[in-house]
């Protein structure tokens, strides 16, 4: 049975509200209002008010709650303790291109702690949900990360950095790395479902530099809850702000961090 708190009900019933008329919009991509933020990056007035309904429903049910998210930036409540941390449009990309490999990601920190995660695709219906010590599931099934332990038959998922974002050098150098050694990659754009789908044990690790925490948040605790391990690339598994992540199972984890870690780029 899926262990889901009272906490993690807020935020399901918060993603599933905000996804109703983002679902529609997915059907009628022409009639977006699109602004451009910076090179390749864009945001959407959907991605916009899909972050104005999260905040709005999870303040209604816990108010005081601080947050930190991808529109809005940090946002400060009287509950010092608390706060949530969003994404409304994880995949904005693939979004405006009318793929359907996108997620509203919506973690809860506690003193600091990643304790809760959840990965919604709004239009497969995949809900990923995960909290410290009970657990990943999807739709209410439990998850376990992939059992493979040779680099050989692993699949991995990776970002890479588009437009005027620094390292792609390194990127194509690390891609290089693991391809020559592995079943191969694949670049699905989104990085809380590239996390959630190796907790389904889908692929079998992801790494990404880069990448911000709200990005990430949720997914780190769905593919921990699934028994992987998430690290930055000096491995260290506290304390992930962001930045950059590598995960897998345990026995792939140190494998692929060495062989990254190896590679040279300029
Ligand atoms: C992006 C996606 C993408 C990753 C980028 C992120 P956004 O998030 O997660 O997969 O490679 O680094 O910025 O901008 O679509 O929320």
């Amino acid at each position: 049975m899926a262990f889901t708190s009272p906490a993690m009900n807020v935020m399901m019933a918060a993603a599933r509200k905000a996804a109703r008329p983002l679902v529609r919009d997915f059907g009628e991509l022409e009639n977006l209002q699109i602004s451009q933020k910076g090179p390749g990056d864009f945001v959407t007035h959907a991605d916009k008010r899909t972050e104005q309904i999260l905040i709005e429903e999870l303040t209604k049910a816990r108010p005081g709650y601080g947050f930190l998210g991808e529109e809005g930036g940090a946002i400060e409540g009287k509950d010092r303790t608390h706060r949530f941390i969003i994404d409304p449009i994880d995949g904005t990309s693939n979004f405006l291109h009318g793929i359907p490999q996108f997620a509203i990601s919506i973690a809860l920190e506690r003193e600091g702690q990643l304790v809760a995660g959840m990965v919604y695709n709004p239009i497969t219906d995949e809900m990923f949900t995960g909290e410290k010590g009970s657990g990943a599931f999807l739709n209410g099934k439990r998850l376990r990360v992939a059992a493979r332990k040779e680099m050989g038959p692993a699949l991995f998922a990776t970002g890479l950095p588009f437009a005027s974002r620094p390292g792609q050098a390194r990127a194509m150098a690390e891609t290089g790395a693991v391809l020559a050694v592995t079943s191969g990659i694949r670049r699905f754009g989104a990085a809380s479902l590239d996390l959630a789908w190796t907790a389904a044990g889908r692929v079998d690790g992801y790494w990404e530099r880069g990448i911000q925490i709200w990005d990430v948040a949720a997914g780190i605790v769905l593919v921990r809850e699934a028994g992987g391990i998430v690290s930055d690339f000096a491995g260290r598994t506290d304390g992930l702000t962001g930045g950059e992540v590598v995960c897998a199972n345990e026995h792939l984890h140190p494998q692929l961090l060495k062989l990254l870690k190896g590679v040279k780029a300029d």
